[in-house]
């Protein structure tokens, strides 16, 4: 019958007997299908695979330096970081529209991952964590007219690689137990879903370092919170967005004039529709006091109570 270590043991004996002493390359987001693929090519061709991870300025707080934590450290596996935050920044200046910033994005990582690709000598593979509702979604497209759902993980297809998906055949939960069973940390096993554009799509409009920053605490110390509450496992997905809002305050005997918080959390099962998460009045307050004490710039937070449809997870 078929186990997940059976998968295991399978797929690496596969994987080794297709790229034999060859090299290959791999796109790390720090998602977990990605992550997945990436430690079981890696058990089956070692160092004769390398990931390159490009940050692009929009993660969240310390998620590249998890994920070099992770894969260099834990896993000793041969990795990139590219630092390309001025090139995306560069790039969307001036750029308000949500879905030129996602195609501005997509086009950047493709750039910026081929530059990297071209430097690895001899490199004839190319790993993708492509997991089965991938592999149907992109028969159907049906959400596409509403966003373009540009994913960092997605790659063009005339790359000059050979592609290597061992995950093709697998839905989410399955992917997470093969994670477990390569000894995958939990935390980023069970992480909520975040978009390839990442934090340009939570900054309303413009995306500039200064709002991105702020965006960043934030969000840092919602997830910090929700977590204390014990609640990251039950909220499909809980973040922080900025919208384009700076309204009237007063701290001590002084008017401020700053941004709005607004925090998002959901409950989802496919993320195709979502009801708002019914958060504690208790953990929403110390959310919120937190937040306009510990963030500079920010003097209002506000809480979306709005399912999808009508509106989305994301804000934009
Ligand atoms: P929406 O906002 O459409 O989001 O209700 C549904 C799910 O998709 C994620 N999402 C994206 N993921 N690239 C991605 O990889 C994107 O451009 C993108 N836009 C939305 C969103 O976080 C939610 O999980």
């Amino acid at each position: 019958s078929w186990t997940i270590s059976s998968f295991v043991d399978d797929k690496i004996k596969e994987i080794k007997e297709r790229i034999g002493d060859k090299r290959a390359i791999c796109a790390l987001s720090g998602g977990v299908d990605s992550s997945v693929a990436a430690v079981l090519v890696h058990r089956a061709i070692g160092d004769n695979l390398t990931c390159i991870f490009v940050d692009h300025g929009l993660l969240r707080l310390n998620e590249a330096e998890e994920v070099y934590r992770t894969f260099k450290e834990k896993f000793n596996m041969n990795l990139i970081m590219v630092n390309a935050k001025d090139r995306f920044l560069e790039r969307l200046k001036g750029v308000s529209d949500p879905e030129r910033k996602r195609k501005i994005i997509g086009e950047e990582f493709i750039r910026v991952f081929e530059e990297e690709a071209n430097k690895i000598k001899g490199a004839e593979f190319l790993v993708q964590g492509t997991i089965y509702p991938d592999v149907v979604e992109s028969g159907t497209k049906t959400s596409a007219t509403i966003k373009s759902h540009h994913n960092v993980g997605g790659l063009p297809e005339d790359l000059k690689f050979e592609l290597v998906e061992p995950l093709r055949e697998l839905f989410k939960d399955e992917v997470r137990e093969v994670g477990r069973q390569l000894g995958i940390p939990e935390d980023l096993i069970s992480r909520q879903p975040f978009p390839g554009p990442g934090l340009a799509i939570r900054v309303l409009g413009e995306v500039t370092e200064d709002k991105l920053n702020i965006l960043r605490q934030a969000d840092f110390i919602f997830r910090e919170e929700i977590k204390k509450a014990g609640l990251h496992r039950d909220i499909w997905q809980y973040f922080a967005v900025l919208p384009d809002i700076k309204s009237v305050g007063v701290m001590g005997d002084e008017r401020t004039y700053a941004y709005t918080i607004a925090l998002r959390a959901v409950e989802s099962v496919d993320g195709m529709t979502s009801d708002w998460f019914r958060i504690p009045y208790e953990v929403l307050a110390r959310v919120s006091s937190r937040i306009v004490n510990e963030v500079k710039g920010v003097n209002r937070v506000v809480y979306d109570i709005t399912s999808k449809p009508p509106a989305t997870i994301e804000w934009e």
